[in-house]
């Protein structure tokens, strides 16, 4: 794979984006051991300046989708550095223990999403909070490959400058198009790298806790469509009559780049092209989705407007080319199976009037994480920046020392700490 190649949402053309508002000053701040919160009164996008004077530096950002309509940034190739499972009991395994395999089906295969709901589900603990502990044991089993040749000191840094989850990265790419949903962010800088781990928001975990029999039946769907796309071998059938257990998981670990932000994030895979002719990973990964079968213009217009907006920023960040749907009717019956190329995306939406736009997604994550970076100075594994965004709002901080946010384990900052052999 050519490592050097960029992407821009159709992956057929490259775009250079030269920052225009980065450096700041590193000053550090005063930090108290409860929260500061930092005032919304500037606005990163308003040049609020007279002529000649720097305009005051915003500790906060907006998300309002006019600002992020520029040149595509320059995004490179992701690269799988490795990848690791989790089995049944969600224990750690530095290898593709659980990758699946994906077989195609019949266009219309009748699969029944409801079956095994009852007796045949094992439910992850949601309850649990992993943060970045997978990636971190991760990184460590693998350190000898990450760590930048040009130092020597005893800590050696990640030549990294943010870790976090795929999944975090897709919440940012999706925010400006976002009404319902806000998020927290935890921020730590440690070695020089950032790591970003999400906090549950209070109304996610309401929510959480409050699901619907229906809803908690459809999460099971989605899983479910997976037992019936996926088989355990390169040979072997999927087999619905199985127990869906949502602990195991197989998970691909990337690196890129967004402009000057240098990413390595880890994601679930769901499953990969079986075929040994297939190209290298992430380019023979597929993702599997479900979704309700579109009836009415008014619902395929919905189905583009916000189920592809997550699908293609979801597969976008790893580089997974490909989305397999099953669309399924009301009782959780898949009527039709399609393919959706994550290269095809952006021209599907374009008739949609005020349809979101991938160059806003990508830009908004890349002005966020310079914004990260310039607030989030203090490198300290105890302190967190705590970033935090309700739709209709900018995005503002606010530091923990020692708080309940801390989210590096002690094994880590001990192991990452220790002269590498
Ligand atoms: P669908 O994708 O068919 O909706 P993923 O697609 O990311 O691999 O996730 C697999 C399944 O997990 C989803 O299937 C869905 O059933 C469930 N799931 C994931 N994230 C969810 C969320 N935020 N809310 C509800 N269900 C979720
Ligand atoms: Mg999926």
């Amino acid at each position: 794979m050519d490592r050097h190649r960029s992407r821009s949402p159709t992956s057929s053309s490259h775009h250079h984006y030269s920052p225009n508002r980065r450096g700041g000053d590193n000053r550090r701040r005063n930090h108290c051991d409860g929260a500061q919160f930092r005032p919304s009164n500037h606005h990163l996008h308003q040049s609020s300046a007279t002529p000649r004077q720097t305009p005051p530096r915003s500790q906060t950002l907006s998300t309002r989708r006019e600002a992020y309509e520029r040149d595509f940034p320059l995004y490179k190739q992701p690269v799988e550095v490795g990848c690791f499972s989790l089995d049944s009991r969600r224990r750690f395994f530095n290898d593709s223990r659980q990758m699946r395999y994906y077989v195609e089906p019949e266009r219309s295969p009748n699969f029944d999403l409801r079956d095994g709901y009852k007796e045949r589900y094992v439910k992850r603990d949601e309850n649990v909070k992993e943060k970045l502990d997978h990636i971190l044991r991760w990184i460590i089993a693998n350190r000898s490959k990450l760590t930048s040749k040009l130092t020597t000191n005893a800590s050696c840094p990640l030549d990294f400058d943010f870790v976090t989850w795929r999944g975090h990265l897709t919440k940012l790419l999706t925010t400006p198009y976002e009404t319902r949903e806000g998020w927290l962010l935890a921020v730590t800088r440690f070695n020089g790298t950032l790591y970003i781990s999400e906090v549950e928001t209070e109304a996610a975990r309401r929510e959480r806790e409050n699901r619907p029999e229906r809803n908690k039946e459809m999460m099971y769907w989605g899983y479910k469509f997976e037992q019936y796309m996926c088989a355990d071998d390169t040979n072997s059938e999927p087999d619905p009559s199985g127990v869906v257990n949502t602990n195991e998981a197989f998970c691909t670990v990337v690196q890129t780049r967004l402009t000057d932000h240098k990413l390595l994030f880890s994601g679930e895979v769901d499953c990969r092209d079986r075929d040994p002719g297939a190209p290298p990973p992430p380019a023979c990964y597929v993702e599997l989705k479900t979704s309700a079968e579109i009836c009415t213009p008014k619902q395929r217009s919905n189905f583009h407007r916000f189920k592809l907006l997550k699908w293609w920023a979801q597969s976008f960040l790893p580089g997974v080319p490909r989305v397999v749907a099953g669309f399924r009717d009301h009782d959780g019956t898949v009527v039709s199976v399609e393919t959706f190329q994550i290269s095809k995306i952006s021209q599907l939406i374009k008739n949609e009037y005020n349809c979101w736009k991938p160059t806003v997604c990508m830009n908004f994550c890349c002005d966020f994480l310079s914004f990260v970076k310039r607030e989030a100075t203090e490198d300290n594994p105890s302190v967190v920046y705590l970033f935090s965004w309700e739709p209709h709002n900018d995005v503002t901080y606010s530091v923990h020392r020692d708080s309940r946010y801390s989210f590096l384990p002690d094994w880590y900052i001990k192991e990452m700490t220790r002269s590498p052999e």
